[in-house]
């Protein structure tokens, strides 16, 4: 590892330079900054009803308010601009744009999304927009939700509401966030919305996932100027053998089926890995579950690769030992997340912790961006999500300073660096987080922002790793070099 004690200077020999054209961005989610929660004719997503269920969320936290930023946009965005950032990555809530999830759009949800893309443009910041960060429409998870089919004609529907008023204006397009944590942490251990704790389900929410996906891209070349990129972001996991032995090789060969393979078989390759429809198949029908044609959907060529990277995961063969609960550190639940692989133990990593309790392994994302240019040689990554939780507060003048978070960034932007350097075509990275916000199921206890939040007046305060990031991007690279 890299690191350097927290607040001193960096090694001032190292010259990590990035590409000229290296898009630096932050990135945020929807419901987790935006709040307006009933405003403009958004109706309620899983999200909304899920955290004003009593014991879904710590503390009862709801995202309705959260970082205001439907309305404050406008400063975040100088904001992002004073910091010199080049690219944002929101999200667009499919509810506030198409309340039910079905019909015609609603001009206002379209109206916001304009304005905020027509502000970054202005100041010179690239608009990136994911689809999909989680908040699906109550009305559809009414009607079955992920797990059902019919849901990704509706995705597919969705997108293509958005691409008249926004197709001229955004360039680079993410179908999906994460699509590990919608199906299996949604449906498998229910510590995410819409909080179901079913096998089967949650692969068919998978499978139905990628299919939307698929269906999406198809919306989107159609009806996006040529130039458009489009992307999917993905949370592969970066999973170690604790030993050598067969026995822990075959459990990190079932997680990666579970936890990875599951969306980058189909996606990238064209087909269900035969190791994951062995595991799994005493769950459920896949071939009941995938028609033909699904395949061919589901692998047509994208631009771009999101890679969000937080934590690696080790894992040995099953009843090896007490170890991590195994939920990928976005909450625990009874039920497991990784449907047919429950059996598994995981383990934490040596060395420190986030305060989300995950390790720290930047070499994990080296390995991580290596390993997919060296199986997919010509696909573009960006890493579209790393960062970390610290117990930020501020100081007696207000001011906060975050020498971990520091750290944790310079030593990832150098694995990042050392992967270009190795061959990986990485064309960007987003902090993950613009600013404090709502944190899933841990509610507004994690901050993981570069700007801190002052909840109850809305304040923002760019911490001092934010004016790190500064001057790293207006550096283009780590050191002085
Ligand atoms: C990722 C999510 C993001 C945020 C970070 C910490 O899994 O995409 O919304 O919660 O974790």
């Amino acid at each position: 590892m890299t690191s350097a004690s927290p607040g001193n200077t960096r090694t001032p020999s190292l010259s990590h330079r990035f590409p000229r054209d290296f898009l630096w961005g932050a990135a945020t989610a929807a419901y987790q900054v935006e709040g307006a929660a009933a405003e403009g004719g958004r109706t309620p997503s899983i999200w909304d009803t899920f955290s004003h269920t009593p014991g879904k969320v710590a503390a009862g936290h709801t995202g309705d308010t959260a970082a205001d930023h439907y309305h404050r946009y406008r400063d975040d965005v100088r904001l992002m601009r004073d910091l010199g950032i080049g690219a944002y990555r929101f999200s667009i809530s499919w509810p506030r744009v198409q309340p039910t999830g079905r019909g015609p759009a609603v001009q206002q949800g379209l109206d916001f999304y304009r304005r905020l893309t027509d502000t970054l443009l202005d100041a010179g910041i690239e608009p990136v927009a994911t689809l999909y960060h989680w908040d699906l429409p109550q009305e559809l998870e009414d009607a079955g939700g992920w797990p059902e089919r019919a849901t990704a004609d509706r995705f597919a529907d969705y997108a293509a509401l958005l691409t008249d008023t926004l197709g001229d204006r955004i360039g680079l397009w993410t179908t999906l966030n994460e699509p590990w944590c919608s199906a299996f942490l949604g449906y498998g251990s229910g510590v995410h919305a819409p909080g179901r704790t079913e096998p089967a389900a949650t692969l068919r929410a998978a499978h139905h996932l990628n299919l939307a996906h698929g269906k999406a891209v198809g919306v989107l070349r159609e009806r996006l100027p040529a130039t458009a990129r489009i992307s999917i972001t993905l949370n592969l996991h970066q999973v170690n053998a604790r030993t050598d032995s067969a026995a822990d090789r075959d459990a990190a060969r079932r997680i990666d089926a579970v936890g990875n393979r599951v969306f980058t078989g189909p996606l990238l390759d064209g087909a269900y890995p035969e190791d994951l429809l062995a595991d799994t198949g005493q769950l459920l029908d896949w071939e009941r579950l995938v028609h033909d044609g699904d395949l061919t959907e589901i692998s047509r060529p994208i631009d771009v690769l999101g890679v969000n990277y937080y934590a690696p995961t080790i894992v040995s063969r099953p009843d090896s030992g007490t170890g991590d609960s195994g939920d990928d550190g976005h909450g625990s639940g009874a039920h497991s997340p990784w449907t047919g692989a429950e059996d598994i133990a995981f383990h934490p990593a040596a060395g420190k912790r986030t305060a989300m309790g995950w390790s720290i392994d930047p070499d994990g994302l080296h390995t991580l961006l290596t390993g997919l240019a060296r199986s997919h040689p010509r696909l573009p990554l960006m890493v579209t999500e790393n960062g970390a939780a610290f117990d930020d507060r501020p100081d007696a003048e207000g001011r906060v300073h975050d020498p971990d978070r520091i750290a944790y960034l310079h030593d990832h932007l150098a694995a990042v660096h050392r992967a270009i350097a190795d061959g990986a075509d990485v064309r960007g990275y987003f902090l993950w987080s613009l600013m404090d916000n709502f944190e899933w199921a841990y509610g507004y206890a994690k901050r993981f922002g570069a700007v801190y939040v002052d909840y109850a007046t809305q304040t923002r305060t760019p911490k001092s790793s934010a004016h790190w990031y500064a001057e790293v991007i207006a550096r283009g690279g780590l050191g002085r070099g």
